[in-house]
């Protein structure tokens, strides 16, 4: 995947092709400031206005929101070149794409996970401390609990579009009836299994500070009489035993590799004889592999916020045959760039 500058017809191809562009510029201004556009435009209210009221002139939008009209409208129209927004006459509204993230039946939403860029905009902002110094910060010591909540809703809008992933690819023995969700905040991902398998009864397991917010998201989303909510920390705490299935997601990134194999030994001391694992991550391309704009973002973006890093499918399948799992294997898709599920058995 390439992220990136993009023509608007031949002329300024060429000029690009020609290195015509001053490409550092561009970089260096538009790249962040679009981010930070498309935040504000969140936690002002603006995107939720126009999916409410398609149409509505600059003037309202700015009345309503208590928003200054000129600079409104210079926010607006990097939105519109973002492609969120439409502007006809005078009249603003989402775009299809704006609708499909943004809109009131938003097919894949993204409010949270954009308006958390807020408060991750501050962790990014320590990249060049953790360059020189080598050491990241776990965010997790120092949310609010105004963080904690747009953090956990932002994971639940994250994992609605990577679920359908895991449910295909993750093996689940017949006779499982438990779904350990290890670090599974709000529980989508493994009631999502529970869908397809109607035994599996999802237990998720995570810290206090999450579940407060995380309960409250899938009682929202009428779901969280289905899911059983454990607090606890999974680099102190005992696993329940007796799962079957265990799920682990977004979360072995934040320690370090000699942690995840004592982890991913605990979690399978705690399975039943013959159950499985699933761990959904994001891969960190090799060293020498070709660049690579999610996977090598993703690995540099958690390499600020957690004193860890982003791994890579062989790492995964060697620390779960060193906890003792077997017949570990890594499974990609084009439609999860830079995301994998490692899977494996127990024996
Ligand atoms: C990136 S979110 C992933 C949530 C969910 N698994 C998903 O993929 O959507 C990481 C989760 O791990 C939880 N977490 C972080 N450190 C933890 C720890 N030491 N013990 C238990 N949970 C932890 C966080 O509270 C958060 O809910």
């Amino acid at each position: 995947m390439r992220y990136g500058m993009q023509s608007k017809g031949v002329a300024e191809w060429f000029a690009m092709k020609a290195g015509l562009v001053p490409q550092p510029i561009l970089d260096v201004i538009l790249g962040p400031l679009q981010g930070r556009a498309l935040m504000v435009a969140v936690r002002t209210g603006i995107m939720k206005y126009l999916a409410d009221r398609p149409g509505a002139p600059l003037s309202e939008i700015a009345e309503i929101l208590k928003l200054d009209v000129e600079c409104t409208q210079l926010l607006l129209r990097v939105l519109r070149g973002m492609n969120y927004l439409t502007l006809q006459g005078d009249r603003w509204s989402l775009s299809k794409s704006g609708e499909r993230y943004f809109g009131l039946q938003a097919k894949e939403p993204y409010s949270a996970f954009a308006e958390y860029g807020i408060p991750q905009w501050d962790m990014t902002e320590k990249l060049e401390d953790v360059v020189r110094s080598g050491r990241g910060v776990d965010f997790h010591d120092g949310q609010s609990d105004a963080d904690w909540q747009i953090y956990q809703q932002a994971m639940f809008e994250n994992a609605r579009a990577f679920a359908w992933f895991v449910v295909q690819n993750m093996p689940v023995p017949p006779a499982a009836k438990t779904c350990l969700d290890i670090a599974g905040s709000h529980g989508w991902v493994s009631y999502a299994l529970s869908q397809k398998y109607p035994q599996l009864r999802p237990v998720v397991f995570d810290l206090p500070e999450a579940l407060t917010h995380a309960q409250k998201i899938a009682d929202k989303a009428g779901y969280a009489s289905a899911v059983q909510f454990v607090a606890g920390d999974i680099r102190r705490d005992k696993f329940a035993t007796g799962t079957d299935v265990a799920l682990l997601c977004n979360i072995l990134h934040h320690f370090p590799a000699q942690e995840n194999v004592a982890i991913l030994k605990r979690v399978r001391q705690a399975m039943n004889p013959g159950g499985s694992i699933g761990i959904f991550e994001i891969e960190t391309p090799k060293a020498d592999a070709v660049a690579e704009a999610a996977g090598d973002g993703f690995a540099l973006f958690f390499r600020i916020t957690s004193d860890s890093a982003c791994y890579r499918g062989d790492e995964y399948v060697g620390w779960l045959h060193d906890a003792g799992f077997t017949n570990a294997r890594v499974v990609r898709s084009v439609r999860m760039p830079s995301r994998m599920l490692v899977v494996a058995e127990g024996k």
